[in-house]
């Protein structure tokens, strides 16, 4: 059973974009903080995308390949409704990470149209929040 671990805009820059706010961690480390975390017989799918449209294809594509999605939308959090459209299109548990704490920071990053669906939402516990939800999936699915 794969979970599928999406990543928005910029978070390939992890390590390098403001690592007073994200931290000097890669995508990489995320990476395999997911596997560490993950319980025996699921895999782990790491993928992270610039464009809102493959985010949405890869939404789509997890209909059918993923039992669980993690996503970190980035700044398609706030702004959204196609990315929060294909979400309630998949059916199985989606749990909400952000690196940062967005409820301590600008107003425009208080709203998420995800939070409508997501069943977990995890901020500010930096890329440890990724470990947090990969462990609620598998608990969850047992
Ligand atoms: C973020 C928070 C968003 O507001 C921001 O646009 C990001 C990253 C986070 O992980 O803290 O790119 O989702």
């Amino acid at each position: 059973r794969t979970i599928y671990v999406l990543n928005g805009p910029n978070l390939n820059l992890l390590g390098q974009r403001q690592p007073e706010i994200y931290g000097h961690d890669t995508l990489k480390t995320v990476e395999d903080l997911c596997r560490a975390n993950c319980a025996e017989g699921f895999d782990i799918r790491l993928l992270q995308s610039n464009h809102e449209g493959q985010i949405i294809d890869w939404i789509h594509e997890a209909r059918h390949a993923a039992c669980a999605i993690v996503i970190n939308p980035a700044a398609y959090t706030h702004t959204s409704v196609a990315i929060l459209d294909a979400l309630n299109a998949f059916e199985a548990p989606v749990i909400e990470v952000h690196i940062s704490n967005v409820h301590k920071r600008e107003a425009f990053r208080h709203h998420s149209y995800v939070s409508l669906r997501a069943d977990g939402v995890i901020a500010g516990l930096g890329i440890e929040g990724y470990a947090a939800a990969v462990r609620r999936v598998c608990s969850l699915l047992g």
